[in-house]
């Protein structure tokens, strides 16, 4: 069975209360149960934090015995050498996630320190995002 985590970064545990009109409205604990209901035959595990060095541990912690990661680094995506070191370090592959089409939006959001060193990047589709991720590393 493949041992797949997804991780989310800054403000992603807000899921459902944030800015309902980018980011929807179910919340990532609903969604992940659904996910985790359809996805029987993957170990799928869930991490969330707000703290970029948090992030940069549990990435160092899988990045060497899972088989995919899955990395919504949210605004840390812009702006963090630091996860996109790790990202380049580890030997799991990542896939990039954003649930937003980060291009249709502010400038500052179009830079990715992740992108260089992800499998792929899959943004755009709202939690679907999440589950093509997925999809791609069963494929
Ligand atoms: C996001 C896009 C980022 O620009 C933003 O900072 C987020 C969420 C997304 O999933 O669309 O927090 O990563």
């Amino acid at each position: 069975m493949k041992k797949i985590i997804i991780i989310n970064g800054p403000n992603l545990n807000l899921l459902g209360k944030r800015e309902p009109n980018i980011y929807g409205s179910l919340s990532f604990t609903e969604f992940f149960n659904t996910v985790k209901e359809k996805y029987t035959n993957v170990d799928l595990e869930y991490f969330q934090s707000n703290i970029e060095g948090e992030l940069i541990d549990k990435l160092q912690a899988c990045g060497f015995n899972y088989d995919g990661i899955i990395l919504n680094a949210a605004a840390y995506t812009h702006t963090s050498v630091g996860i996109g070191d790790t990202v380049k370090a580890i030997e799991t592959p990542v896939v990039e996630v954003h649930i937003s089409n980060t291009f249709g939006r502010e400038e500052f959001r179009h830079q990715s320190f992740i992108s260089p060193n992800a499998k792929g990047v899959i943004l755009g589709f709202g939690l679907q995002s999440y589950e093509l991720a997925i999809q791609s590393f069963l494929d």
